[in-house]
């Protein structure tokens, strides 16, 4: 945790946001994987952890600004807990850690929030999540009163979360720092013949020898055109690439994220190496295109112009590269966003909604790839975000666009043909946006083709 007075300056901040209500913040409790005690990894909801700091499960808490009250509700370890294991600090002590002096046991929450309502207070909840959080609203009978989340409340916290602190990014460069030696481990672990399974079991135990878990599920594939593929099993070939997207995430809850692509021999072939390029030209635009006061959006378009432009080179594309972009023709190759912003979550916020996180409240585009971009307002000093451009050779994706003929001015699918066992490619890095510019967040992991075969 940090000093509670980090929480207590938080909290004063949101209330003064605000300025009237009842703040109801659910903690996650433990959760069965397969039966009650096989539990999943405990993680705290990320907004409890940013307000309260504590990671302990079977807790919730209420800001009742109207009566200038903060309280922690839960339950003190029974015999049988402390048994099975071992004690934990007191309630209370939990919430003086956090600048909190009145605690409660969790069976009062509902005679408070029940009195609270019968004053006429609006009670401010987030959007749950988990099945635990709407039963607990329902058994609240919070859910009947409320026109739902509340919309003033997710503003506010996304006003401060967005804007990381020294002592976060500090926090946030640790993460990276673990992120890169993950994936430093997997380009030298990876051979010919072993499994995807093996370089993943190699990585993820840097993060458990940092203190950190992960961020997110790791991804480790010969077949990475599939955005989010979660299997292991394939062995990898000679001549394969293989893509890896794995994050650390520190004690405190703070995430990193990074992606890279190896090549499964010592040299990536000359057809692998030019797509590469392409893909790390985009991803060097967009990097030098980091300041505050642009729109991200901007940055993806450049990033999309700089993978057409190269696609171009290749033949795959033809016409004016701007055009394919504002037509959505560049989605064919790149049909995700190009990045998000990260913090307390991998995907920060995401559960607030990526229309109050990414753009500020303003609508979203719906056309097929540029609907997938998280974040698209002007950055501001503090943002925290990943750049990932990626290109990708979807078969079924191939099939579909041709079938319709869609964007032939734009797409060559005789040519398309040759690549459409190719897979796909993409790195990924972390970065902070600065008052002047932009600053990568973490050690360099290697990035050009050259940088990867010299450690292969
Ligand atoms: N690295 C996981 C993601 O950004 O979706
Ligand atoms: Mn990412």
């Amino acid at each position: 945790m940090f000093a509670k007075e980090t929480y207590i300056n938080r909290r004063y901040a949101l209330k003064k946001t605000l300025g009237t209500g009842l703040l109801l913040f659910l903690g996650n409790d433990e959760c069965g994987m397969n039966y009650e005690d096989n539990t999943y990894r405990f993680r705290q909801d990320s907004s409890f952890l940013y307000f309260f700091g504590l990671s302990y499960a079977g807790l919730a808490a209420v800001i009742n600004i109207d009566e200038d009250e903060e309280i922690v509700f839960g339950d003190e370890l029974t015999i049988d807990h402390i048994v099975w294991m071992g004690s934990q600090p007191t309630l209370k002590e939990k919430a003086t850690s956090a600048g909190i002096t009145e605690t409660r046991p969790s069976t009062h929450l509902q005679t408070y929030i029940e009195q609270a309502t019968a004053k006429g207070q609006a009670i401010h909840y987030l959007p749950p999540y988990r099945a635990e959080h709407l039963l607990k609203l329902e058994r609240l009978s919070v859910l009947r009163q409320s026109t739902g989340p509340s919309i003033p409340l997710i503003r506010a916290i996304v006003r401060l979360r967005n804007y990381k602190t020294k002592e976060e990014i500090t926090e946030i460069e640790r993460a990276c720092n673990v992120t890169a030696d993950m994936h430093i481990t997997a380009m030298k672990t990876l051979q010919p013949g072993m499994r995807e399974c093996e370089v993943s079991a190699a990585l993820e135990a840097v993060a458990q020898a940092n203190l950190c878990s992960l961020s997110f599920p790791t991804i480790t594939t010969t077949r990475g055109q599939t955005l989010h593929n979660h299997c292991h099993k394939n062995i990898v070939k000679p001549g394969d690439m293989l893509l890896i997207d794995a994050g650390a995430e520190t004690e405190m809850g703070y995430a990193g994220d990074m992606s890279s692509t190896i090549c499964a021999g010592s040299r990536f072939s000359t057809r692998q190496k030019e797509v590469y390029d392409i893909q790390l030209a985009a991803h060097r635009a967009a990097v030098a295109a980091l300041k505050p006061g642009i729109p991200f959006e901007e940055v993806y378009d450049l990033a999309c112009r700089t993978i057409c432009e190269g696609l171009k080179g290749l033949g795959l594309m033809k016409g004016d590269p701007a055009e394919a972009v504002a037509a959505g023709a560049h989605a064919m190759f790149f049909p995700c966003g190009l990045g998000h912003m990260m913090g307390l979550d991998v995907h920060d916020m995401e559960n607030l909604g990526e229309i109050w996180v990414g753009y500020d409240g303003h609508p979203k585009n719906t056309q097929f790839g540029r609907k997938s971009l998280r974040l698209a307002r002007p950055l501001e000093p503090g943002f925290v975000l990943t750049i990932e451009p990626g290109i990708y050779f979807i078969p079924e994706l191939i099939d579909y666009w041709k079938a319709e003929k869609r964007f032939v001015e734009f797409i060559n699918y005789e040519r398309l043909e040759d690549y459409r066992d190719f897979t796909g490619l993409r790195n990924e890095e972390d970065y902070l946006i600065t008052e002047t510019g932009t600053r990568r967040l973490g050690k360099k992991k290697p990035m050009t083709t050259d940088e990867i075969e010299a450690l292969r």
